[in-house]
């Protein structure tokens, strides 16, 4: 399938709520250029926790300006406790500032041969790509997300407990919605996506339903 219009999709969502998995699927599905923003936050947390004394405005800065998507792609990033570092550092408005215009590279910049761009993060559908086409914000209840997320951290083999992983993720939410740089909130002009009671696939079908319907009637394929 090929789009005469370039698109771009934002999409917000707290910690846990399956929004990775269903912008992964339908970046492939539509060919768009896929960008987990959280996993910068945590690469740069990986960077605290290995080396503190070393974790720089200038250090990240040129790590910021040599990232390459690929290098998200690390098993290491996943854990629970980069999960918690990557908020706190996520406060950072200088942090935050340089994260921006990586962002911002990938939602505008991507390369030709996709037919545009989908990102994922806290602050993508106000902040990053305001003039995106398709604006969604995918949630769940707290509970539904402490399971999803205690069941991938087993499967990558992490010792923790659900009880530890809930805590957490009740910790991290407290901090995306109310810190005062960049919080994460559902605009009105995003879609509202419950995922407690959709499977992964149905979640998926329903977001594509949504795109594919608005670009048939904007007549983009
Ligand atoms: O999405 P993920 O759980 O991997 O994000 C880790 C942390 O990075 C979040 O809890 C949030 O504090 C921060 N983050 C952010 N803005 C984004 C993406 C993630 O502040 N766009």
């Amino acid at each position: 399938m090929k789009f005469k219009k370039k698109i771009k999709i934002a999409i917000d969502s707290p910690a846990a709520a399956g929004a990775g998995t269903v912008a992964k699927k339908i970046s492939n599905y539509f060919n768009l250029l896929y960008l987990d923003t959280g996993k910068i936050y945590r690469m740069l947390a990986f960077l605290k926790f290995r080396n503190n004394k070393n974790f720089k405005y200038s250090t990240i800065k040129k790590k910021m300006s040599r990232l390459k998507i690929i290098d998200l792609e690390n098993k290491k990033l996943l854990s629970d406790k980069i999960g918690t570092i990557a908020s706190e550092i996520a406060r950072d408005k200088k942090i935050r500032k340089l994260v921006h215009n990586f962002q911002i590279k990938c939602a505008y910049n991507f390369p030709k041969k996709y037919n545009g761009s989908c990102l994922d993060g806290r602050d993508i559908t106000y902040k990053i790509i305001p003039n995106a086409e398709f604006k969604f914000f995918i949630t769940a209840n707290v509970k539904a997300r402490a399971i999803r997320r205690y069941k991938e951290l087993k499967k990558l083999g992490k010792k923790i407990t659900y009880k530890e992983v809930l805590k957490s993720i009740k910790k991290r939410d407290n901090s995306d919605y109310n810190r005062r740089i960049s919080p994460l909130k559902k605009t009105k002009d995003s879609v509202l996506i419950n995922t407690s009671n959709l499977t992964k696939s149905a979640c998926f079908f329903k977001i594509k339903k949504i795109i594919e319907e608005k670009i048939k009637i904007n007549g983009n394929i």
